[in-house]
């Protein structure tokens, strides 16, 4: 009760206060829409890493936005797994060039996940239709949030796809633990950037509006 009395209290002063402060107040508004939107605009794929990595606790702020995303039936209709551990990655990435080597004969390759030193792995309810859509927005809002924080990310079909077709990656899926009906769809790697990629053309012959 107290509390709500608080609240209330609060709500009449910042009522009471916006004579002076209103246009201040909008300000504030107009700056946010344009920070939300350069932060949406110049986000790019990183596939450059500085050796550094990402700390635990910056990790958990970008996945609770992540899981803030909307998704339907608020299911949250999908289970993520963080890899951070150089050696673990580093494991991964050799079993897979084991059954694919031409994957390690790009230049500069260090491992599966774009050289990053982190991976998000992304997995899908197989059982719900609409699973990939939640899953993709979850992967929107970690890159942006990762986008805030200085950090790049490079969504990853490809590393989802050697892992589930490397007979010798098996073990580290199975170390995944997804729950039974769960699918690993896609992986999200994540660091801070080396490269300052040119944002790439889109088209809009796409998008059309109905009358
Ligand atoms: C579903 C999906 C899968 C992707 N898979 C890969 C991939 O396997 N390797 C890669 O380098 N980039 C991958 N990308 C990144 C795209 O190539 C990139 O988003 C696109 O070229 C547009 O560039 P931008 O992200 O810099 O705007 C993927 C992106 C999405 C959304």
């Amino acid at each position: 009760m107290k509390k709500i009395i608080l609240g209330l209290a609060v709500m009449a002063l910042m009522l009471t206060s916006c004579n002076g402060n209103c246009k201040q107040e909008q300000t504030t508004a107009t700056d946010t829409a344009k920070i939300v939107t350069d932060l949406m605009m110049s986000r790019r794929s990183i596939r450059a890493y500085k050796d550094k990595a990402i700390s635990r606790e910056t990790l958990n702020e970008i996945l609770k936005c992540g899981i803030n995303a909307p998704n339907g039936k608020n299911l949250q209709s999908y289970e993520i797994r963080v890899i951070d551990s150089p050696a673990l990655i580093d494991s991964i990435t050799k079993a897979v060039v084991t059954d694919k080597p031409d994957i390690a004969h790009r230049d500069g390759f260090k491992n599966i996940f774009v050289n990053a030193p982190c991976v998000v792995c992304i997995a899908y309810d197989t059982n719900y239709d609409m699973a990939q859509i939640d899953c993709g927005l979850l992967g929107e809002n970690i890159i942006l949030a990762a986008w805030t924080k200085g950090i790049g990310s490079c969504c990853l079909g490809s590393s989802a796809r050697w892992i589930l077709d490397s007979p010798s990656a098996k073990p580290y899926l199975d170390r995944m633990a997804f729950s039974k009906g769960y699918e690993l769809l896609y992986c999200i790697a994540l660091g801070y950037p080396d490269e300052t990629p040119d944002a790439k053309p889109r088209r809009n012959d796409m998008i059309r509006f109905m009358e």
